[in-house]
């Protein structure tokens, strides 16, 4: 299904055969920030004015399970790192995911001179692809396509480099180029030559950040929505991730700090080197634990309690666990809600249960273990706060906002999954559950550290 790059494009090839491609510090010290852009905010291609909240929480159920798959699928299959390939389409094994499942984009350059681009900003993948000119088929994107010929900066990679046996599949392309294919079980699609390229990033503050020669993948064939945006932005842990090559000149450190829900029109930002330094005296520190693929950042969380209800110790023997050496769970930026798996997730909803006095209702949505009829509150329904442990003694205290979405009009449902729905047998931290945290990635100390934070005004 996933036809090569058609030969007929005449596109004039610098083939880099040298395998250095570190990119220069030229920002110095202070690091950078770039506007992070929720999926439903008004600056983004994907904003609806006609949803309400209820058929963005139902999209982001979906969303949910999508992302959930995908990781299920990379981990359990020992896919390496980036988006999920399938080699046919008649193989359905990525069938959940969908090209439309991101929840923030980002606005950057690319070339000399420098072109805007808005792409998904992803936690969940390495490879930084854009779609380029020429594309005899690539899915409508709001901006312009990127032109390479018209950038004096734009070279081509060879697939006898090192780095283009990075990339999950990749191929020898008709003049040597290093060309990958990714397909989506949804039927998209993205193949393309892996390139290198100056990347720029509007830092707050109102600098230009310069990044030469950044890895990344020039899209020639498509399809798929990927949020009406011109690309991904992999923000992973694998090599070809913006993180990682951006490496040593933003000591490997990147942070965000995600509003709520509730306030999605509020632009948050994502902060690299020493911007992206999280410290203070409420904030916790937890290892990034290493696992495969290397792309997803692994956490180890040993138990969660709720109020004064006691701990549950989280079940060690979930399959995420067997592949990730020590981790349990993925912490992603992607992934609106948390799964856990069910006999954790039974007994943290029955303490939640057993410390309110709000009569249980089935959710309308077939989803979650756990809703309540908060009518009788008066609107001031009193829920108990959740502590995620996370090991190495880092109690993150959830609240309300990160624990509970309303489903319905004096609804609420604990917003925890099962991670034993489908199979997809990986647990996940995710973003509603992130909220008004500034979460810190430390790739070199492979650390995360946690702050609660007014993510809103910071
Ligand atoms: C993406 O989302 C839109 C709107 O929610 C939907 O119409 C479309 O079918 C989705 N596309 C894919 C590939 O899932
Ligand atoms: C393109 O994607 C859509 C779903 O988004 C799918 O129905 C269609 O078959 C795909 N086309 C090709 C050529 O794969
Ligand atoms: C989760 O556990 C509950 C209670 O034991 C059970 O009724 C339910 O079917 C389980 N769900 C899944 C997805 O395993």
């Amino acid at each position: 299904m996933v036809s090569s790059i058609p030969s007929s494009l005449a596109i004039s090839l610098l083939i880099l055969s040298t395998t250095s491609f570190l990119p220069l510090s030229v920002y110095g010290a202070g690091g950078f920030s770039v506007d992070l852009i929720h999926r439903d905010s008004p600056r983004s291609p994907l904003s609806d004015s006609s949803s309400t909240p209820s058929s963005r929480l139902k999209a982001a159920i979906e969303r949910s399970f999508s992302r959930a798959n995908y990781f299920g699928n990379a981990i359990q299959r020992n896919i390496p790192s980036v988006f999920a390939s399938s080699p046919s389409a008649s193989d359905n094994l990525y069938s959940g995911i969908s090209s439309n499942s991101s929840e923030y984009l980002m606005s950057f350059y690319v070339g000399s001179p420098a072109k805007e681009v808005l792409a998904i900003a992803d936690t969940g993948s390495d490879l930084i692809w854009i779609q380029c000119k020429p594309c005899e088929q690539c899915y409508p994107q709001t901006i312009p396509l990127f032109d390479p010929q018209a950038s004096s900066t734009y070279k081509v990679v060879s697939c006898k480099a090192d780095f283009c046996s990075a990339l999950s599949r990749e191929s020898c392309g008709k003049k040597s180029e290093c060309e990958y294919n990714y397909a989506y079980g949804d039927g998209s699609f993205v193949d393309g030559f892996l390139s290198t390229e100056t990347l720029s990033f509007d830092s707050t503050g109102g600098r230009r950040v310069q990044v030469p020669s950044t890895l990344f993948g020039c899209t020639h064939l498509s399809n798929g929505t990927f949020s009406d945006g011109s690309g991904i932005v992999g923000l992973g842990g694998g090599q070809l991730s913006l993180i990682r090559q951006l490496g040593s000149s933003i000591e490997s450190k990147f942070s965000y700090c995600l509003p709520s829900m509730s306030q999605s029109s509020v632009t948050s930002r994502l902060n690299f080197g020493s911007s992206g330094f999280v410290s203070g005296s409420n904030s916790v520190s937890t290892p990034l634990i290493p696992g495969n693929p290397d792309t997803f950042y692994f956490l180890h969380l040993d138990q969660i309690s709720v109020g004064a209800q006691g701990s549950v110790l989280v079940n060690p023997s979930m399959k995420a666990a067997i592949n990730a050496h020590q981790g349990n769970i993925i912490i992603d930026s992607g992934t609106p809600l948390t799964f856990i798996d069910n006999e954790t997730l039974q007994s943290v909803a029955n303490k939640v249960a057993s410390s309110v006095s709000f009569p249980k209702v089935a959710d309308p949505n077939g989803v979650f273990s756990l809703c309540l009829d908060v009518s009788g509150s008066g609107g001031d329904a009193k829920l108990p706060d959740i502590t995620f442990h996370f090991s190495g003694g880092a109690p993150v205290v959830l609240h309300e906002y990160n624990t509970f979405v309303e489903v319905a009009e004096n609804t609420l449902c604990l917003a925890l999954i099962s991670s034993d729905i489908d199979g997809i047998g990986v647990n996940i931290f995710g973003n509603i559950a992130q909220q008004n945290f500034h979460i810190g990635y430390d790739l070199r100390a492979m650390k995360l550290t946690v702050a609660p934070a007014d993510c809103a005004n910071m």
